[in-house]
């Protein structure tokens, strides 16, 4: 059963151990998390996003190529030294924020078994409190909070909080689906069943799971006994629908998401992530704006 869980105990756990093969051969050698956006690696957006929501213990899960994301979130003196004797301050505290991000820790998935097998990799670290999943290619857009309200959310209830949007139904297929029932508050729904990648006609609805999530400790034990699903790999949407059936448990609850989010393991969407985040920076707005109204009237 769930105790009652304080934001301070709370560990995030970053899953960076898939594949990439929709952006291969750029993967070929550096995992996707470590795709630049803008001039961040993506995994660094979702990292922030942590630690400002106040968690300050984060667990990444690595893959092969492992060394690219542990190498950037250490530091690397003689390139500070560099900065700091040509007086390049904006850059110098750009590098240091990369390595000034609370507790960062990996742990190995070995061979990619898919999300459940890599969330299950946290369990020695995490141990028997609830945690957050984010997942380490999807942005959301930090003008545009979620976690804070997930663990609001699961702070209130003791229950477990996933994070949904709607989506075009042509595209439900490339998420989990849920079917859901009102609860009486604005963008809060009790999730009853989830289904991953569902054909358009047999999805529950158009909502789709993103990646965020608001663990109990009991997934682990659902888990080790989950059977490969879709696409051979060990769905941690299937041991999410065990959680929603379980009628004496404290059940699985939806925050819809309204913002801005971007996919960045997926080509298009990692584009746009770059677009519209550059385009609304102060450094590089100016420029780019005025430079894409042209590029688009030439479409
Ligand atoms: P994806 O399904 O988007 O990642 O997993 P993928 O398999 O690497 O992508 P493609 O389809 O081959 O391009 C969502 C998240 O889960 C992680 C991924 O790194 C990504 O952050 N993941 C996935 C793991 O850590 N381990 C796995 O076995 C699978």
């Amino acid at each position: 059963m769930l105790g009652f869980v304080t934001q301070q105990q709370i560990k995030a756990v970053i899953p960076a151990a898939g594949l990439g093969t929709r952006f291969l051969p750029a993967t070929k050698a550096m995992p996707k998390e470590m795709l630049p956006v803008v001039d961040k690696p993506a995994i660094q957006y979702v990292v922030e996003e942590a630690v400002d929501a106040g968690i300050d213990d984060v667990l990444v899960i690595i893959g092969r190529n492992k060394n690219a994301i542990a190498n950037h979130f250490d530091s690397v003196p003689e390139l500070e030294v560099k900065l700091m004797e040509k007086g390049d301050t904006g850059r110098l505290e750009r590098v240091v924020k990369s390595t000034d991000m609370g507790d960062i820790h990996y742990v190995r998935q070995g061979e990619p078994k898919g999300l459940g097998h890599a969330v299950l990799r946290a369990r020695t670290h995490v141990g028997d409190s609830s945690f957050a999943v984010l997942l380490g290619d999807d942005l959301i857009d930090a003008r545009d909070p979620l976690l804070t309200t997930m663990l609001d959310k699961h702070r209130e209830t003791g229950a477990t909080i996933i994070a949904l949007m709607e989506v075009d139904p042509d595209s439900i297929h490339m998420y989990g689906a849920a079917a859901v029932e009102e609860t009486g508050t604005d963008g809060f729904v009790k999730v009853t069943g989830l289904v991953e990648k569902p054909a358009r006609e047999d999805a529950p609805s158009n909502l789709a799971v993103i990646g965020r999530y608001v663990l109990p400790p009991a997934v682990f034990d659902i888990l080790e006994r989950t059977e490969p699903g879709k696409g051979g790999e060990i769905q941690l949407t299937d041991a999410l629908q065990e959680l929603a059936a379980d009628a004496d448990g404290p059940g699985v609850y939806g925050v819809v998401f309204g913002g801005r989010r971007y996919d960045t393991g997926d080509r298009a969407d990692y584009i746009k992530a770059i677009v519209q985040l550059a385009a609304d920076r102060d450094d590089l707005g100016p420029e780019l704006r005025p430079w894409l109204k042209e590029f688009a009237e030439r479409l």
